[in-house]
């Protein structure tokens, strides 16, 4: 039985993969886009949903969600992304329109809607979530999960102990985190336990056709930003991996432990994970995400997006571990 998604995004570069991943997973049943502001603007991140949409030739309603964190003033990540936040390889607009519910009521509808069997893959700021359970927050229960690109234990990108996303609207976060539903964080921990590399997306570029070329040439620039920021040889696929755990959790190991969100100070945007148990009165809140298997993760990546393609992904497999 596949499981209903939606996707909470900031498209942004990574987010365009997680997208293809939600629209082909043979496992989901992608039910709607919402956009909201975080790597790049509002209007730029919508835009880019139904840019992304085109490419992958699918066809999903796209809402528009909320250009400003709750308290925090706009960031945006323009340098690892790009001005427009697909990499400026300059793609052309898409057909498809965005629709004109907003993304928070959009939440709340579905949430009513499918009680009980709708996940929530966010993989970006949390203002829509946020918003969304304010507003409504009896709608909002009827999600049946939240699984989050976000934070980390013990380290981050933004911040010595800030994960982007959460940094961007950690009100939103702390809103989210003791709203109750179960939750699962997948944080920079984890993400970088997975890099793709250059030889990687040219292994795409070869055989996926024009979206294997469209994956390729949007992530040159993020390649690019990974070298001159953190000495990479290539790019943390971060939000793939909240995409992926949706369709098989059992991809990542966790910690149930209780999160708590700093809103300010230097700790702005840290996600206090407990994941020894220190504060053993507390609720266990989140399912914090530990390990990757990284073989299966960089499997599920490759045969989702390139099913026909999977005898030259055993032969790209085979002369990886050849060198
Ligand atoms: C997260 O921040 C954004 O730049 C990426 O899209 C990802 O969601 C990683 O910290
Ligand atoms: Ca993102």
């Amino acid at each position: 039985m596949t499981k209903k998604v939606i996707l909470d995004c900031d498209p942004g570069v990574d987010d365009a993969l997680a997208i293809f991943l939600a629209v082909r997973s043979p496992a989901l049943e992608l039910l709607g886009i919402t956009t909201v502001n975080g790597n790049v603007g509002i209007d730029q991140t919508t835009k880019n949903a139904l840019i992304v949409l085109e490419q992958a030739n699918a066809s999903v309603p796209v809402y528009r969600g909320m250009k400003q964190p709750l308290e925090k003033p706009l960031y945006s990540s323009s340098d690892i992304h790009g001005k427009d936040g697909l990499g400026g390889v300059n793609l052309p607009e898409s057909e498809q329109k965005e629709e004109s519910l907003s993304a928070p009521d959009y939440l709340i509808e579905m949430g009513r809607k499918h009680k009980g069997q709708i996940t929530l893959i966010t993989v970006g700021p949390m203002t829509n979530v946020a918003v969304a359970i304010q507003k409504d927050p009896e709608a909002m229960k009827g999600y049946k999960e939240i699984i989050s690109m976000g934070g980390g234990v013990g380290t981050g990108n933004i911040t010595p102990v800030a994960e982007f996303n959460y940094w961007v609207d950690p009100e939103a976060v702390k809103i989210a985190l003791e709203f109750g539903l179960p939750f699962t964080m997948l944080g920079l921990n984890v993400t970088h336990q997975t890099i793709l590399t250059p030889n990687d997306f040219h292994f795409m570029r070869i055989v996926g056709g024009n979206e294997g070329k469209f994956i390729s040439s949007i992530h040159q620039a993020y390649i690019d930003a990974y070298w001159r920021y953190g000495g990479y040889m290539g790019c943390v696929p971060h939000d793939s991996l909240a995409v992926a755990v949706a369709a098989d959790p059992t991809l990542v190991e966790t910690v149930h432990c209780h999160v708590d969100m700093a809103t300010d100070g230097l700790t702005r945007g840290q996600s206090v994970a407990d994941v020894l148990n220190a504060w053993n009165d507390k609720p266990k809140n989140v399912h914090v995400g530990m390990k990757v298997d990284r073989e299966r993760f960089r499997d599920f990546i490759f045969t989702t997006l390139f099913p026909e393609h999977e005898q030259a992904y055993i032969q790209y497999k085979a002369f990886l571990s050849s060198q």
